[in-house]
């Protein structure tokens, strides 16, 4: 009996000192557990005397009891203790500011190629992509380019052999889709060219745009229309577009495409050079010696092409002061562009 007492001081005694639910748990089981202290009591039983033995084994019941409900209301106090511990030391401040992640952007001359794409796709055009390996013929012979041309000079073309050259013109795949398709057509080719040129504006390797209409009926206003639509949708809907005579030699007549200066509205600024106009292009009706040359009757046919370059498309858009930059890979210069919607 007297056993049963000091069993229960101790037991409690060493539950108020457990310092976790772990360490309650032990002491749960040194006392209750199938080998405790106090299962060892009962089976003791046998040792008390006959009469006692009812007497006894309520007592130790009622003890088990006791302490039963002891261990559970500690447990469940612990146990919420160190809940409370995890949700503070696991709190989550949402708050705070995320780390932003590094990630890669498109360069600045392929979103311009992309919306351009993007665009003309709009209007029904479909891309071919020639080869930047060409030979005289494509590039220049049957774009109607005189043998004596300077443009075939080797000050300004890259010549790989006598018949090879890196193309200097996206017009070269002009002569290519004509060759191989019945008109109606309807063309942008974007790519690389190649010229002997470099300076903040020119550099030897760049990128063009040519588009190419060839159908019934296509006439100057057809392409003036579409070149409006092109300036509103990559400067601003309130540019103008205006034509001025020029030459080449695949257009007849041949026109400069200027557009009213995005920058300053055309009152004249550093942009446009006091202006109030910028070059953007160069296009003109197909001349009748290239259809010709392609097997296409000018008398039933006509069109008009235009030649973009995209850099010099991005340098205006961008405020790009030297084509440079586009081929330098500096990452200050191109992370400008990471966020730049196509
Ligand atoms: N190929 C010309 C250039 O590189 C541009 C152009 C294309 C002009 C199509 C007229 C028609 O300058």
């Amino acid at each position: 009996m007297e056993n049963t007492e000091n069993i229960e001081q101790e037991a409690l005694k060493e539950a108020d000192a457990a310092k976790d639910s772990g360490a309650l748990y032990e002491v749960k089981m040194k006392f209750l557990g199938r080998a405790g202290k106090v299962t060892a009591l009962l089976k003791n039983m046998r040792a008390v005397a006959a009469e006692e033995r009812p007497a006894f084994g309520k007592k130790i019941n009622d003890l088990r009891e006791r302490l039963e409900a002891k261990f559970s209301s500690l447990e469940e106090k612990l146990k919420k203790r160190e809940m409370q511990e995890k949700l503070s030391t696991e709190e989550i401040d949402v708050t705070m500011p995320g780390r932003r992640q590094q990630s890669g952007g498109l360069h600045p001359v392929t979103i311009v190629k992309d919306r351009l794409v993007e665009l003309f796709s709009g209007m029904g055009f479909e891309v071919f992509e020639g080869p930047e390996i060409e030979d005289q013929y494509y590039n220049f012979t049957a774009l109607n380019t005189p043998e004596d041309h300077p443009a075939r000079d080797m000050q300004d073309t890259f010549y790989l052999s006598e018949e090879f050259l890196l193309r200097t013109q996206t017009s070269a795949g002009q002569i290519r889709v004509m060759q191989s398709q019945k008109p109606p057509i309807k063309i942008v080719s974007p790519g690389r060219v190649f010229r002997s040129d470099d300076d903040a504006t020119h550099s030897p390797m760049f990128h063009q745009m040519e588009g190419l209409v060839v159908d019934k009926g296509i006439t100057l206003a057809d392409l003036y229309g579409m070149l409006d639509e092109f300036a509103k949708a990559m400067f601003s809907k309130d540019v103008k577009t205006r034509l001025r005579p020029s030459y080449f030699p695949f257009t007849e007549p041949s026109v400069e495409v200027d557009v009213s200066c995005f920058s300053c509205g055309g009152k004249g600024c550093a942009l446009c050079k006091g202006t109030g106009w910028i070059e953007v292009l160069g296009a003109g009706m197909v001349n009748r010696k290239v259809l010709q040359n392609c097997n296409i009757d000018p008398d039933e046919y006509s069109g008009f092409a235009f030649g973009l370059g995209l850099e010099r498309i991005a340098m205006l858009k961008y405020g790009v002061n030297n084509i440079k930059l586009f081929t330098e890979n500096d990452v200050r210069f191109l992370e400008q562009f990471r966020d730049e919607r196509r």
